[in-house]
């Protein structure tokens, strides 16, 4: 694609990504290749001071030459590899690209069954149990009303917890199943408030299922689930939980916390993209289900429960997204669960510091942030200078991040390092954003205060414990 949105022309098209030497695979992140046209110098020239600041090389622009390969672009084009940075979906390595490629095959076949099998197998060990793992061709949401449609009757009263714009839908989405919703909220940027919790479940004996968001991606704030299950848990409740963007990018034991229902979705820290949700069930849920009244057909945990224990699914599964999902989870494993966790805890640090360090305020307000996603207050007075610098950003320098959501929408904005994501693609990140700022700062008359050797410091230490599972994947 160009920065315009068109597609590239036939003679710039990108070469195949360059073979890694350490991995074997080929290309990184999936980053597809943009060309900007018409780009000021002056901001090429501002990026590379601003990467040379941030001990950073090479830069995205620089890196132009040797990705467009001999399909060099006209003098007036620069041609940049687009960064992808929002929280999903997210790049996709090559070698789970080449993956989704594979033919298709028989739904109701032995082949399916093995790839079934494969990927429930996987996911069961990254998410550390031996419950039901339910698959279904949908986006996170699909999992999100699966859940509320199978463990809910209609006027039973249920505690949501609520603390940005996915747990707010989720809340909303049990009322619009006639649910009797009880909402506790928090102010958006904290975490939900686990005494709260308790109180509320200690003065409704009514109340029997909990609902939490792990991981709010509007506002980066992680909740303590460890915290949560075990109030839930003492209550005598279920726990269901949206870990759409959470898992696999944080350890979630979820037989150790006895979580009932946790929701995750192919295109986040799953290396896949989107069209599959992903939901662990326990033997708890399933009897749930088999007493809630809420209507249901396509998202029926029983029936494709049952579909599945027989080798397939209810319904035509999505086979690509599937292949890409055995490969992720490949990858995944081949990496190492505790490495992968550590590398998002590293990215996650480095956004928040390097966020910091140019001067942005984070919506985080809580001691437990996202290692999958950053919001970040918008500095810019309107909805509309954010809406340009987010273009700019997208157009001159080829980096995509994500508007705020909800009443965050114009007020903030969001950056992903989930998945296939680096160090130095956080780095980069860092400094194409912090060029951009600069340039448009000037222009719409904002002061940053900017502590870059906050930055620069942090970063030594990053290089100095950075192991084998920081390098490309
Ligand atoms: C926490 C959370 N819940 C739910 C969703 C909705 O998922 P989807 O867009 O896959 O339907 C998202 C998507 O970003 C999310 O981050």
């Amino acid at each position: 694609m160009t920065a315009t949105g068109v597609p590239l022309r036939p003679g710039t098209q990108p070469e195949p990504p360059e073979q890694h030497a350490d991995t074997g695979q080929t290309g990184r992140g999936g980053d597809i290749v943009v060309t900007v046209r018409s780009v000021d110098r002056i901001f090429s020239l501002g990026m590379y001071l601003a990467c040379s600041a941030l001990g950073r090389s090479p830069l995205p622009l620089m890196e132009a030459s040797a990705v467009s390969g001999g399909h060099r672009a006209p003098p007036t084009d620069m041609t940049i590899k687009q960064q992808l940075r929002i929280p999903g979906p997210t790049p996709i390595p090559m070698r789970v690209s080449r993956a989704a490629t594979r033919p298709m095959i028989n739904p109701r076949g032995p082949e399916f069954a093995a790839l079934l099998e494969q990927c429930v197998t996987g996911l069961r060990s990254v998410l550390q149990t031996q419950n039901e793992i339910l698959l279904f061709g949908a986006s996170g949401t699909g999992g999100l009303e699966a859940t509320v449609a199978n463990l809910l009757s209609p006027g039973e009263r249920v505690l949501f917890c609520t603390n940005g714009w996915f747990s707010e839908l989720w809340s909303r989405m049990a009322a619009a199943f006639r649910a009797d919703v009880v909402r506790l909220s928090a102010p958006w940027g904290q975490a939900v408030d686990v005494e709260e919790i308790e109180r509320v479940l200690a003065a409704d004996a009514r109340i029997s299922k909990v609902f939490v968001t792990h991981n709010e991606t509007s506002t980066g704030v992680l909740n303590d689930m460890a915290a949560i299950a075990e109030v839930v848990k003492a209550a005598g409740c279920l726990l269901a939980v949206d870990s759409v963007s959470g898992v696999p990018c944080h350890a979630l034991p979820i037989d150790e916390l006895g979580l009932d229902v946790v929701v995750t979705a192919s295109q986040k820290g799953w290396l896949a993209p989107p069209g599959l949700t992903m939901i662990a069930v326990s033997d708890a849920a399933i009897r749930a289900a088999t007493e809630a009244k809420c209507p249901r057909w396509y998202f029926d945990f029983l029936r494709q429960k049952s579909c599945q224990g027989q080798g397939f699914m209810q319904s035509t599964p999505p086979l690509s997204v599937m292949y890409a999902l055995q490969e992720g989870l490949a990858m995944i494993r081949d990496e190492g669960f505790a490495e992968m966790w550590q590398r998002h805890e590293r990215l996650g640090q480095m956004a928040r510091l390097g966020l910091q360090a140019a001067g942005l305020e984070l919506v985080a307000r809580s001691d437990l942030v996202s290692n999958s996603v950053t919001a970040i207050h918008s500095p810019f007075s309107s909805p509309q200078d954010l809406a340009c610098f987010l273009t700019d950003l997208r157009t001159q320098y080829g980096l995509v991040l994500a508007n705020g959501l909800g009443m965050m929408e114009g007020k903030a904005f969001r950056v992903g390092h989930l998945g296939s994501i680096h160090e130095d693609d956080v780095d980069a990140m860092l400094a194409s954003l912090t060029a951009a700022l600069t340039a448009f700062s000037r222009r719409v008359g904002v002061h940053l205060k900017r502590e870059p050797s906050r930055h620069l410091r942090q970063r030594t230490t990053f290089q100095r414990n950075r192991g084998p599972a920081g390098q490309a994947a």
